[in-house]
C-alpha cells in the first residue's frame, strides 16, 4: 500500500531529468501516471517520444501503470487532452506536477524577442495551461457533489526572487508560476484542493550547459547532492494525503535541503504628514539609502544555503 494508491498524476515534462524522478516516486507511492513529454533539448528545439516511452516502461516495469503523452503543455488543446487522458484511462484525475521546460538564457541587452516568447510561453504559459484545466476539472468534480482529492505542484526557480542576469526571460516566467499557483490556491480552497510551488536543484540537460555543469557535478563518492531524485520525495508528500493542509507555500529543495520560503518583509515604511514632494522622499526616503551600495543592499537577496 502507498500514500497515493488510487490517485491519478499527471507529471509534464516526465521523459527525463527532475520530471522522470517525480514520476517515477509518485508511482511508487501507487499513484498512476500520464507521463507528458514533448522530447525537446534543452533550448526548445527537436521532438522525440523515445525519452516519455521510456519512463512509462520504467513505470511498468516496476508494477506500477502510466501512460505516455506526447503534447506541448504550452498548447491550450495539448494541455486539456493529458488531463482528458488520464481521466479517458483511469477514470479520475488528483495530481498535476507542471514541470516541462526549457531555457534561452541570454544577458538582457543581447536577448532576442524569440528567445523571450518561447521560454515565457513553455513555463508561464505552460503551468497556466495545466493549471487552467486542471482546476476546471477539480472545480466541476466539486460543484456536483463529487469528492475532491486535488493537488497542484508547480515548479519556479530560485531565479524567480535572485533574479539572474543571464535569465530575464526565464526568471520573470517563474515569478510568474508562483503568482498563478498562490491564486489557484486561493481559488480552489474551498473545494479542498492545494496548490505549492517548489524551486528544484539538480543536475539535468538543463544545468549541465556551460559553467553552471561545474557547480552540478557529481561527486567521485559521498552522497549526490544534485541528483534530481532528491527533490522527488517533496513533491511526493505535498501530492500525499498528509499535506492536506499545506497550500499557498513556497518551497527550494535540493540534496538534502528543504526551505520553506515567505514573502519579502517590509524593510522600511515611510509616511508623510502631507502630501510627498520629491523634497521631502529625499529627506525621509533618501535618508534610509544613506551609506548602502545599489544592487548589493537591494532587494535582489543573495541564494539561501
Ligand atoms: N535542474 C535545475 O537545477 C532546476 C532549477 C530550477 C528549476 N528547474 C525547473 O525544473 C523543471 C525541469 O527541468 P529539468 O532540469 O529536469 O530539465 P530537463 O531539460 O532535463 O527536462 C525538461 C523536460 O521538459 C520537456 N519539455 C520541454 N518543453 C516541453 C513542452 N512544451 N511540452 C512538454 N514537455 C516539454 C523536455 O522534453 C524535457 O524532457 C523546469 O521547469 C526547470 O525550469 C530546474
Amino acid at each position: 500500500m502507498g500514500d497515493l494508491d488510487g490517485k491519478v498524476a499527471v507529471v509534464t515534462g516526465a521523459g527525463r531529468g527532475l520530471g522522470r524522478a517525480h514520476a517515477l516516486e509518485l508511482a511508487r507511492l501507487g499513484a498512476r501516471v500520464v507521463v507528458n513529454d514533448l522530447g525537446v533539448a534543452a533550448d526548445g528545439s527537436g521532438r522525440d517520444e523515445s525519452a516519455g516511452r521510456a519512463v512509462v516502461d520504467e513505470i511498468k516495469a516496476a508494477g506500477g501503470d502510466a501512460v505516455a503523452h506526447f503534447g506541448d503543455v504550452a498548447n491550450w488543446d495539448d494541455s486539456k487532452g493529458m488531463i482528458d487522458l488520464a481521466v479517458k484511462t483511469w477514470g479520475d484525475f488528483n495530481i498535476l506536477v507542471s514541470n516541462a521546460g526549457f531555457c534561452r538564457d541570454k544577458m538582457i541587452f543581447s536577448m532576442e524577442e524569440s528567445d523571450f516568447d518561447a521560454v515565457i510561453r513553455v513555463h508561464l504559459k505552460g503551468h497556466f495551461c495545466g493549471i487552467r484545466h486542471a482546476s476546471a476539472y477539480f472545480r466541476e468534480k466539486g460543484k456536483t457533489g463529487g469528492q475532491v482529492y486535488g493537488r497542484i505542484l508547480s515548479t519556479a526557480s530560485e531565479a524567480a526572487f535572485f533574479a539572474d542576469p543571464g535569465q530575464p526571460n526565464y526568471s520573470a516566467a517563474k515569478a510568474g508560476i508562483i503568482a498563478i499557483t498562490n491564486g489557484a490556491a486561493q481559488a480552489l480552497a474551498k473545494y479542498g484542493v492545494t496548490a505549492n510551488t517548489f524551486m528544484p536543484r539538480a543536475r539535468t540537460a538543463m544545468t549541465l550547459v556551460g559553467q553552471t555543469a561545474q557547480f552540478f557535478e557529481k561527486p567521485a563518492e559521498g552522497f549526490d547532492t544534485f541528483a534530481p531524485e532528491n527533490v522527488s520525495p517533496l513533491v511526493g508528500y505535498l501530492a500525499s494525503p498528509a499535506a492536506a493542509n499545506i497550500s499557498g507555500n513556497v518551497f527550494i529543495v535540493f540534496g538534502k535541503q528543504i526551505a520553506v520560503m515567505e514573502y519579502p518583509k517590509r524593510a522600511a515604511n515611510f509616511e508623510s504628514p502631507e502630501a510627498w514632494t520629491v523634497e521631502s522622499v529625499a529627506k525621509t526616503v533618501g535618508g534610509f539609502f544613506e551609506g548602502k551600495q545599489p544592487v548589493k543592499d537591494s532587494f535582489i537577496v543573495p541564494p539561501i544555503f
